[in-house]
């Protein structure tokens, strides 16, 4: 497991990498706003968005309608909080007793009974939380724009930490015998040993057929750089561009004042043990368009985004605890059916945005047709789980000079994240798993108890007894255990655009869909909004027309 890879994610993260798909896009809208993109590129684009405004309707005769919107997470409430802007009446249904959806931050006091039955009440001290959702934020993600405009404050999200480690069980062909290893370490030795090699294959002629004499040189000059690695050796080819360690591997002891020049870290382990190892899993990871740092978060917590949202759509639009039952689209409107602290209700409006977990839009019952039954159980569930352990000292910056960031894991807990904020506090919130699949479900299954203690027998093996030791507390979220969620993000086969989907991305009648699902970027806030600024987009114009 490297630290983020559910599903068919990371082929769809090399082709964003290689600009096919996803950002590309604002680049190309760019472009075709020059005039130079190629028609299909420009096509690939999103158009820009603009809000609604209640100008809109001077001079159309028309006016704003009313819509109900069912689901109050992230695209809910990006479609409320936009529509309001012009005016409209837009009611959200939420199932939950509280907005946000998959965005849920957890702190002291706070509350969760599972699927299961099992309640769990987080015991973390004030000013620590987990964020049990999304937790970082990249840079291009429009995510950050509603943070502007909602005065969201936000800080460094710590992605990537050439301190943290990279553990490895692998202990068959390595001198080491697996263990944690700093990243910068890892890195130092990998990167060295195929500047090495790639070096010498270019210096014997290997790649004469790909290169000219110029190019070879200019690669050449690149790997001495980029793999910290000697130069030729005249007449000794053996001994020409050899990786032999670097102070990029770090120091045993740090450098200090005039006469104390530290100690390199060593020995460095050969180059069969180095590949033996695995650790080369863990660098592509911050070469993602999504994972790339400086990635951001809000100050205090995820939460403070749909908390903001929520007060910007106005808490008496938003029913909690309204659990949907029916949805029936008619010919001048839509009546959704909910229940509401043990009643049943209904809400009239001329439009509806169903913007929740699809595979539960499925169980309601509705008059939308086949082909929007098939393409929601089309929509598959996929797991993954946090832990959160509050420790009574900070012993990863105390101890091993770790601020922030991820150590990668080949265990059952995936990656284990150390706090991007409090730095220096008394105290400290690590996420103990962030794991996905049959690893979640295999967590899932236990007591929070147990959970636990298997993640802490684990962490043990990378940071020593104080994993243990320190530990005060501990809440772990398994987003497919949730009620009213069930999911922690959706798989679609083939992407949003596949015809299979297709009905999702059409309204139904009056009723339109929006969600992260449907979107390129599922599993982020990003995506959440861009489809429900399109949807929005698509209400307002067919209410403009009229
Ligand atoms: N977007 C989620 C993450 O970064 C899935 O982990």
């Amino acid at each position: 497991m490297s630290g983020f890879e559910p599903g068919d994610f990371k082929r769809r993260d090399f082709l964003r990498a290689v600009g096919v798909t996803g950002g590309a896009g604002a680049m190309f809208a760019t472009m075709g706003a020059l005039g130079l993109a190629p028609t299909a590129e420009a096509a690939a684009a999103e158009p820009a968005f603009t809000a609604p405004r209640a100008s809109d309707f001077t001079l159309t005769g028309k006016a704003a309608a009313k819509i109900v919107i069912v689901g109050g997470g992230i695209a809910g409430l990006a479609a409320a909080y936009e529509l309001g802007k012009a005016g409209y009446d837009c009611t959200v249904l939420e199932a939950q007793d509280r907005t946000g959806g998959r965005n849920l931050t957890v702190r002291g006091g706070d509350a969760v009974v599972d699927t299961y039955g099992t309640q769990q009440t987080a015991r973390f001290s004030d000013g620590h939380y987990m964020n049990t959702g999304p937790a970082r934020i990249p840079q291009w993600m429009i995510t950050l724009d509603y943070c502007r405009e909602l005065g969201v404050p936000l800080e460094v999200f710590t992605n990537v930490n050439a301190s943290a480690y990279i553990h490895t069980s692998r202990t068959s062909g390595t001198a080491s015998g697996g263990g944690p290893v700093r990243f910068r370490t890892a890195k130092a030795d990998m990167y060295g040993y195929v500047s090495e090699l790639l070096a010498k294959a270019t210096d014997k002629g290997a790649l004469d057929k790909e290169l000219t004499a110029d190019d070879r040189e200019r690669l050449l000059e690149f790997l001495r750089d980029f793999g910290d690695i000697g130069g030729r050796v005249t007449g000794d080819p053996a001994k020409s561009w050899r990786y032999t360690g670097s102070t990029r591997r770090g120091y045993r002891v740090d450098p200090g004042a005039a006469g104390t020049p530290g100690t390199v870290l060593g020995p460095v382990p050969s180059v069969s043990d180095v590949l033996a190892s695995g650790v080369g899993r863990a660098f592509s990871f911050e070469f993602g368009y999504e994972q790339a740092m400086l990635m951001y978060q809000p100050v205090g917590g995820m939460d403070r985004i749909p908390r903001a949202l929520t007060r910007a759509v106005g808490e008496r639009k938003i029913h909690t605890g309204a659990v949907v039952t029916r949805i029936t689209e008619k010919t001048d409107g839509v009546t959704v059916t909910y229940t509401h602290q043990g009643r049943t209700r209904t809400l009239d409006a001329d439009y509806c945005i169903a913007a929740m977990p699809p595979h539960l839009l499925a169980r309601v019952p509705h008059n939308l047709g086949g082909a929007v039954q098939s393409a929601l159980e089309a929509c598959k569930p996929e797991s993954a789980a946090k832990l959160g352990l509050e420790y009574r000292s900070r012993w990863w910056e105390d101890d091993h000079r770790i601020y922030g960031g991820i150590t990668n894991t080949d265990l059952d807990v995936g990656v284990i994240w150390y706090p991007s904020y409090a730095f220096h506090a008394e105290r400290g919130v690590v996420i103990g798993y962030y794991n996905f699949g049959r690893d979640a479900d295999a967590y899932g299954k236990l007591s929070p108890k147990e959970r636990e203690r298997r993640a802490v027998a684990q962490g043990v093996k990378i940071h020593g007894p104080k994993y243990r030791t320190e530990l005060l507390s501990s809440f772990s979220q398994h987003w497919r255990l949730m009620p009213h969620v069930e999911a922690a993000w959706h798989s679609l086969e083939g992407g949003p655009d596949a015809a299979r989907y297709a009905a999702l991305n059409k309204p139904a009648g009056r009723v339109y869909f929006a969600g992260d699902h449907l979107s390129h970027t599922v599993a982020w806030q990003h995506g959440a909004f861009a489809s429900a600024r399109k949807v929005v987009g698509e209400v307002h114009g067919r209410v403009l027309r009229g």
